[in-house]
């Protein structure tokens, strides 16, 4: 969220009651609006709508109605306040901006002074670091594009996280290019299923590992080959790779070192799970070490947003090139259930709301 949110949108009227959000308050005035807020750090039964005072745009700012937002597992760690050491940034006791949600697509309502890229009218998509499940959200004009001809503001809402996330890790941070091959394992979640396609319109040739459920929506995405994670182990066979994107971190670094050509690149976008204090900072701690002892090259992925990428993302969407996919789609009244389908850590592609 930024500072302009951060002073400027507070909860002013009673929570609406419901943990489960089956009712929603109406907004009082023109300058209020309904948000999606986790008050205190827990499961997604602390979700609750609040009526709080609509954002009003910094000068390099940008203030979109929100038609459709999507769940990330970065909204999974805000909620939870887990690993304990994010807790420095997002707030010691509590949430310090309590309405939760990342990724929005809808429309631009007014722009801040500097603000030269987007117009009231215009439809955008984008991030923010929190405040996308309400119905105003301020959004850094550098973290928001213009949404694709072709998709559906849904299908908008759920690209720019998992999206920039796969480009970043396997374009910038695995080099990946036309003829290589690429491992993805995690590949039918949110970044997994971005991930397969991105590999495939950068020319590689994909292997995709999921469970038996996402089979054939996991080839339906492109992938040359599939292994099912229940039946087969694929550090069991013989087969290198040029790069190795993990977003599952169910393995050891051994397994993943072991999966690599001789100059493979392993990125690491996914921390082991039982990480809840300080998280990913012993596995990057791991990783740095290791790198010093292979002739491979092992790196832990940071996504970074910028509108770069999500133009990147936009002109492969248009191209017909890359489509979110999408499992499930919930109504705002039930944030609570789509952040706990994320949460539970086995959702297909993505979950979204419609605001
Ligand atoms: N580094 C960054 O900047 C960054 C940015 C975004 C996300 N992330 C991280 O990247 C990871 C993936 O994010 P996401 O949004 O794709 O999460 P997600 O949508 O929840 O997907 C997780 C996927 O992991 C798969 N999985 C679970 N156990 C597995 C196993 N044993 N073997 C293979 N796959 C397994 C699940 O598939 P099944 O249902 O088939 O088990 C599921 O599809 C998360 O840890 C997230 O925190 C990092």
């Amino acid at each position: 969220m930024s500072e302009a949110q951060r002073s400027q949108t507070t909860p002013r009227l009673e929570s609406a009651g419901s943990p489960e959000l089956t009712t929603s308050p109406q907004p009082a005035s023109a300058d209020a609006m309904a948000a999606v807020v986790a008050p205190q750090y827990g499961t997604s039964a602390v979700l609750r709508t609040e009526v709080v005072d609509r954002p009003n745009p910094r000068v390099d700012e940008v203030l979109v109605r929100v038609r459709a937002a999507a769940v990330c597992q970065g909204d999974v760690h805000l909620l939870t306040g887990k690993p304990y050491l994010l807790r420095l940034g997002f707030g010691l006791r509590r949430p310090k901006d309590p309405i939760i949600g990342h990724d929005l697509a809808g429309e631009v309502v007014a722009v801040g002074r500097d603000v030269t890229e987007f117009r009231p009218g215009d439809t955008v998509f984008g991030s923010v670091n929190s405040g996308a499940f309400a119905e105003y959200v301020c959004v850094s004009s550098r973290r928001l594009a213009a949404t694709p001809a072709g998709l559906t503001i849904e299908e908008a809402a759920a690209l720019p996280d998992s999206g920039m996330t796969a480009l970043q890790g396997l374009r910038d941070t695995g080099g990946l290019g036309a003829g290589q091959s690429v491992l993805i394992n995690g590949a039918s979640g949110g970044v997994g299923s971005a991930a397969v396609q991105i590999a495939k319109a950068l020319g590689a040739e994909v292997t995709a590992v999921c469970s038996t459920r996402h089979v054939e929506a996991v080839r339906a995405l492109g992938a040359d080959q599939v292994i099912d994670y229940t039946t087969e182990d694929f550090a069991a066979t013989d087969r290198r790779y040029d790069v190795l994107f993990d977003l599952a971190g169910n393995r050891s670094l051994r397994d993943y070192r072991k999966v690599l050509a001789p100059k493979g690149v392993f990125v690491s976008s996914a921390a082991a799970p039982d990480a809840d204090w300080i998280g990913p900072v012993v596995w990057m701690a791991k990783v740095m070490l290791a790198n010093l002892f292979t002739s491979r090259r092992l790196a832990v992925l940071l996504m970074s947003p910028r509108r770069e990428d999500l133009e990147f993302l936009a002109e492969l969407a248009a191209t017909g090139k890359f489509r979110p996919l999408i499992e499930k789609r919930y109504p705002v009244a039930q944030a609570a259930a789509a952040v706990q389908h994320v949460a539970d850590g086995h959702a297909q592609g993505k979950t979204v709301l419609a605001i």
